[in-house]
């Protein structure tokens, strides 16, 4: 059994929505063997990263970066997890007003330290989401279950 981390933090509401629809993809039918695990950032700590096959994050863009509670989670946990980590697949979706390609720079840099390895493209969804936002956040769950599944990563 393969395990995907997911690990999202949200205000308004705009990223929860975001998450549920990667956490359908990630749970639906196609998918078989792989253990879904879904956090809110202020709840997740190393030991859920060390159990972590695959990673998923989700976060809101504030002031060009990530949300303060998804940058405590990865602050938290850095030490506890450093040299254990292979690096840990993983990929992140963005909820933004208008930009959230600050967020993405900002996760790319960290996950180079912690390390962690994008294996998918970052997802950023702009304004509250679209159908083809959640279709495309379905679509990220399903593609990052499968492919542990398939040891593709
Ligand atoms: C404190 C704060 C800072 C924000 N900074 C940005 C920003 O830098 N770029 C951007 O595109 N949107 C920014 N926004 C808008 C949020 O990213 C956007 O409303 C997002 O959908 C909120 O997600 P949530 O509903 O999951 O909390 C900011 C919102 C807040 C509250």
């Amino acid at each position: 059994m393969k395990h995907l981390l997911i690990v999202f933090h949200s205000k308004t509401g705009n990223t929860r929505q975001l998450a549920d629809a990667v956490i359908d993809g990630a749970s639906s039918g196609d998918v078989g063997g792989v253990e879904v695990r879904v956090l809110r950032a202020a709840d997740a700590g190393p030991e859920d990263l060390l159990w972590a096959d695959g990673l998923l994050l989700g976060t809101p863009e504030n002031f060009g970066y990530l949300s303060g509670a998804l940058k405590d989670f990865l602050d938290r946990t850095f030490y506890e997890v450093e040299g254990k980590l292979t690096p840990l697949p993983y990929a992140m979706f963005v909820s933004a007003g208008n930009d959230g390609t600050g967020a993405v720079r900002a996760m790319e840099r960290i996950a180079n330290g912690y390390p962690f390895l994008a294996v998918q493209a970052p997802l950023i969804a702009r304004g509250t989401p679209t159908p083809e936002d959640l279709d495309s956040c379905r679509e990220l769950g399903q593609a990052m279950a499968m492919g542990l599944e398939m040891g593709i990563f």
